[in-house]
Order: C-alpha cells, then sequence, then structure tokens
C-alpha cells in the first residue's frame, strides 16, 4: 500500500512500505499548513527546486531527522555547506536507484533561486518508481511542457500538478498536462495558499473527468490518498 498525504501548497509525504518520502516541506510560514516541521519523520526529502516555498524547512528537517535530501546538485551542494550530511545530487534527466525505488528528475519550466540568492541550477519535478512498480510523477511548479507527453509511455499511477496559475501552469493548461500524461489520478496542488494562486480544484476536477479517463483526487489538507 502506497499512502500520499498533501500537508498544503505543494508539500506531500508518500510512505511506501515503511519509507517516508517528504516532497518540498513547507511548514513555518506556510499559510496552508496544519501541522509543523516537528511533527514530519521522513526517511528521505525531495526538494524540486529552490524557491523558499520548496526548499522551505528542508535543512532543518535533515538535520533533525538524518533523512537523506535528493534534489539537484546546486541545491543539494548549499544544503551540505549548511551542514546537511546526508544528500544525493541529481540533475534533469538523470535518475538514481534507492532503497525504496528510483527517482528520475524531469524538466520544469520555472525558477529555481534559493532564499539567500543562491544559485539554486534548475527547476525539476520527479519521477518516482517505486520498487512494486508504482509510479508517482510529482510535476514541481511548472508551465505545462511539451516534454509531459514523453510521460505518457510511463503509466503513470498518479500525477502531482500544480493549478495554481500565476506561478506555475493554471486549471487550462494543468488539464492540458493531464492529457499528455494519461496517468490513472491526478491530484491537484499549489494553489489556494496565498490570493495570488487561488484556484477551484472542483472545476479542475470536473475538466479531468468530462474531458479525460483520468481519475481526479481534491484532497483536504493533511488528507490521504491511497493506491
Ligand atoms: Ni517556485
Ligand atoms: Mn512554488
Amino acid at each position: 500500500m502506497t499512502k500520499i498525504v498533501w500537508h498544503g501548497h505543494l508539500t506531500f509525504s508518500i510512505q511506501h512500505n515503511g519509507v517516508t518520502l517528504l516532497i518540498d516541506p513547507f511548514f513555518d510560514g506556510n499559510p496552508a499548513a496544519k501541522i509543523s516541521k516537528d511533527d514530519v519523520k521522513p526517511d528521505f526529502i525531495l526538494v524540486s527546486h529552490g524557491h523558499g516555498d520548496h526548499v522551505g524547512d528542508a535543512e532543518y528537517i535533515a538535520k533533525k531527522t538524518g533523512a537523506t535530501v535528493i534534489s539537484n546538485f546546486e541545491i543539494v551542494t548549499w544544503l551540505q555547506g549548511k551542514g546537511v550530511e546526508k544528500a544525493h545530487p541529481l540533475h534533469i534527466g538523470g535518475g538514481a536507484n534507492f532503497p525504496f525505488g528510483r527517482v528520475k528528475m524531469t524538466i520544469a519550466h520555472h525558477g529555481s533561486g534559493l532564499p539567500d540568492g543562491s544559485y539554486g541550477g534548475n527547476p525539476g519535478g520527479f519521477l518516482i518508481t517505486f520498487n512494486d512498480g508504482k509510479k508517482v510523477y510529482f510535476a514541481g511548479d511548472t508551465a505545462l511542457t511539451y516534454d509531459m507527453t514523453l510521460l505518457a509511455d510511463e503509466n503513470v499511477d498518479v500525477a502531482i500538478l500544480p493549478i495554481g496559475d500565476n506561478f506555475t501552469m493554471g486549471i487550462d493548461d494543468a488539464v492540458k498536462a493531464v492529457k499528455f500524461i494519461q496517468p490513472k489520478v491526478v491530484i491537484p496542488a499549489h494553489y489556494n495558499t496565498w490570493p495570488l494562486i487561488e484556484a477551484d480544484p472542483n472545476e479542475f476536477k470536473r475538466r479531468v473527468e468530462s474531458e479525460t479517463d483520468t481519475k481526479c483526487v481534491v484532497l483536504d489538507v493533511e488528507g490521504t490518498y491511497e493506491f
């Protein structure tokens, strides 16, 4: 059983066979968060890009829990410079095997500057293939990209897509992304954290389920989806 938990914004936990991945951990300063950075105990922390609402509490949680950080080379180097001990650098198009499965970094069209102004490399997303074959695609912050059509070959079980517009895809483009990726399930995120990214997830769900064969799961904050 694989369990996905939405912590608000684009912060997710995925629990699989006793291993917990925490993606884009943003608790401090996240108006949508209902738990704190001290409430999570991940084994791995994945960071899609350098913006503060994604790298967020990665340093704190990695140091406190000893979790291994997986991110691009620049962000991993930046975190190691702050004393994070366990980290694995990837870059776009590359993947690596971990005890739970494989993580491949995918293209995102966005920025990646770190909160202190350091260079954060290129932004990315993650294609996670667990050892039992289940696949989760986490798009990160991104525009619609035609490269998403390549994911149709992957038989993605769950795609996590931003729908909030302004900084990322909005609903129109996220529906197109679903048509490109053809996942079994899509979970919308990166919306309603602030007024700038207000969006109606139920409008997204109606569009997805009327225009595609994909099921849309709208989670509440701390809501879960198991598959
Ligand atoms: Ni961003
Ligand atoms: Mn963001």
